[in-house]
């Protein structure tokens, strides 16, 4: 089974940039991304977005931008909230999916993405609703791997800035995953960088975002000091067996194809 993942795209409403600079140019970004995606060979089974899909306050207007460049996939997605989310503003939009966590089942491997915001804050909070759903959806089959996508990151990534916005109940996430042996590993997004480590004896994968990655002058940082506007970003995510494997994919170009 084949995933690509899509993160931290931050898309604004049409006419307004990302921190207020148009070469942040995070529609464009998003854009090159779907077309990257729809030229895969193989396809995806799903495409994943793991949070902070839109920003500003006028979420509506952001959602609206965001679907209508989706719509473009030719893969199925499935949207869960970053903490510059709007829930009841996702729920609303993408209204085929009904909820801000999903399953998605495949001969091979179930899909979890959790819900991890926590309304108003930086930092992620896995509810008692969504620590049920992820119990009941593990339950529920246990023949295949399971592999979880959430916003937050469980543990500190090395930045300061970062440290203070992980997801604050890690240890009911890990006494989870713990405790269920087909759960193969957890994905994350949020850092705007790529990070791998171990969580709950487990792959943990963040993956770098769609719109400009962060950079920090020290561990220390109470913020990031700039950004790089290198080419938008996404992962691919393959489950073979009760393994998987993840990848980088930058867009360097992704406006036509050349066939060979
Ligand atoms: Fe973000
Ligand atoms: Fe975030």
């Amino acid at each position: 089974m084949l995933i690509a993942q899509i993160t931290d795209t931050h898309i604004m409403p049409r006419g307004q940039e990302w921190l207020g600079d148009a070469e942040t140019n995070v529609h464009r970004r998003l854009e090159r991304v779907v077309i990257a995606i729809n030229n895969l060979k193989p396809a995806p089974d799903i495409v994943v977005l793991t949070g902070d899909n839109i920003d500003g306050t006028n979420h509506s207007g952001a959602y609206s931008a965001l679907k209508e460049i989706l719509s473009e996939l030719r893969t199925p997605y499935y949207v869960i909230p970053g903490n510059h989310d709007d829930r009841e503003g996702l729920r609303s939009v993408f209204q085929a999916q009904r909820d801000s966590s999903f399953v998605f089942d495949h001969s091979e491997a179930r899909v979890i993405g959790l819900d991890s915001l926590a309304p108003g804050k930086d930092f992620g909070f896995l509810g008692n609703d969504q620590l049920q759903f992820l119990k009941q959806s593990l339950n529920e089959r246990r023949d295949v791997p399971a592999l979880l996508f959430a916003h937050h990151f469980p543990v500190n990534v090395g930045i300061e800035v970062f440290n203070q916005m992980t997801l604050r109940n890690a240890e009911d996430l890990e006494n989870i995953m713990r405790f269920y042996p087909h759960v193969i590993g957890l994905v994350c997004g949020h850092f705007h960088n790529q990070f791998s480590t171990l969580f709950a004896g487990k792959p943990l994968y963040i993956s770098p975002s769609c719109a400009p990655n962060f950079f920090f002058e020290s561990a220390d940082a109470k913020r990031a000091s700039h950004i790089n506007l290198e080419p938008p970003q996404f992962s691919l995510h393959k489950i073979s067996g009760f393994n998987f494997w993840s990848k980088v994919i930058s867009v360097v170009r992704a406006e036509r194809t050349l066939v060979l």
